[in-house]
């Protein structure tokens, strides 16, 4: 155990995502009810490098489990992917007398933690967040499900208006390159295909794949009034290619049918957090808390990882992971050689053909 009191510094990075705030307030208040004084660095790594920081006290983070984005702000930092811009920042952590930091991000802001932590005085532990859930080692990161549960309810609402109109509608989600957003919510939302870039399909094949899913829905003897297309923004077709190709032959595949399309974009992000999310982000930052006072540092906290390593934590769905093994898998899963990847791959293409009825 280390020596109490602990000066902990939080700070949010990159992308925001739903649950950021409860995991803010779990670091302060464990941490303050532990005997820690806790400061938050505003706008993530930038808010770093210029000393922008806030006491985090009660009063500041009462309430604000609920809500969507960062009350710290977030930043995408290029000086911190530079040599010069990291020694900066290690200096400043120590200008600060910082005991611990804890860092809530994607896979950017986790490889500037793992440089953080090298060679320092400091302990840095990691909380995986983003909603593309594309962080090695972690089941689910912080604010995936929040982004799912939008997902399915803007699909939900498009399916209202599609099948009012006899409609075709093309649903592109955020995700980067990672499909894990438009699997589950296409399946949720009863999609007839799903999309996504780790497939890395050929243009004529996969309008070809479409062309026999909308003669399914739309053909004879089918008595559906709508199909749903989730495309993940991971495969590089834009939408509109997508639609101008289906529309060429559309009078064939969907007698009486129109073809639309939607990006749902940054909606994807925001909004309140999911009841799931919160636990997540809750359960995570207090192992984060524990972690540093056990002088642990260079790891993250993982949520029921699919294949788990590290060592688990006295929390059974909390697992304490090395966060250079967090990005090495995280590589993997961003160019598809990820068991979990190809796990996810294999299971899609036994049912994708079931989808569209
Ligand atoms: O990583 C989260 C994410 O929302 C991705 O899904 C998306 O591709 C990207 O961030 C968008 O980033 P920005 O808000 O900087 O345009």
């Amino acid at each position: 155990m280390r020596n109490c009191p602990m000066k902990i510094a939080v700070l949010t990075s990159g992308g925001d995502s739903p649950g950021m705030n409860a995991a803010i307030r779990t670091v302060s208040v464990a941490g303050i009810g532990r005997g820690h004084e806790v400061i938050g660095i505003k706008h993530g790594y930038a808010g770093l490098l210029r000393g922008d920081t806030v006491k985090l006290d009660g009063a500041a983070v009462d309430g604000i489990t609920r809500l969507g984005g960062t009350i710290l702000g977030s930043s995408r930092c290029p000086e911190m992917m530079t040599p010069e811009g990291q020694a900066r920042a290690k200096a400043k952590l120590i200008e600060m007398n910082v005991d611990a930091l804890v860092v809530v991000g994607g896979n950017g802001s986790l490889t500037g933690a793992h440089v953080l932590a090298q060679g320092s005085p400091y302990k840095v532990v990691g909380l995986p967040a983003s909603i593309d859930n594309d962080i090695g080692h972690t089941g689910l990161a912080i604010g995936v499900d929040t982004a799912v549960n939008t997902i399915v309810e803007a699909c939900d609402r498009i399916a209202d208006t599609a099948r009012a109109h006899r409609r075709v509608f093309i649903v592109e989600v955020m995700g980067r390159k990672c499909g894990f957003l438009a699997m589950r919510a296409g399946i949720a939302a009863e999609a007839d295909a799903i999309l996504f870039g780790e497939e890395n399909p050929e243009e004529e094949a996969l309008v070809e794949r479409l062309r026999a899913v909308l003669r399914k829905c739309f053909g004879p003897g089918s008595s559906k009034h709508r199909a749903l297309i989730v495309k993940s923004e991971g495969l590089n077709l834009p939408p509109g290619r997508l639609t101008a190709r289906l529309s060429e032959h559309l009078a064939e595949d969907a007698p009486g049918a129109d073809l639309r399309e939607t990006v749902l974009g940054h909606v994807v992000r925001g909004g309140n957090p999911t009841a799931l999310d919160r636990v997540i982000a809750q359960r995570l930052a207090y192992g984060a808390v524990t972690c540093a006072e056990m002088g642990v540092s260079d790891v993250m906290l993982a949520w029921e990882p699919n294949f788990p390593v590290g060592k688990r934590s006295p929390d059974p769905s909390v697992y304490i992971v090395p966060i250079g093994d967090v990005l090495n898998e995280t590589a993997k899963m961003l160019d598809s050689s990820s068991e979990i990847v190809k796990s996810r791959l294999a299971l899609l293409s036994k049912v994708q053909d079931l989808f569209a009825i």
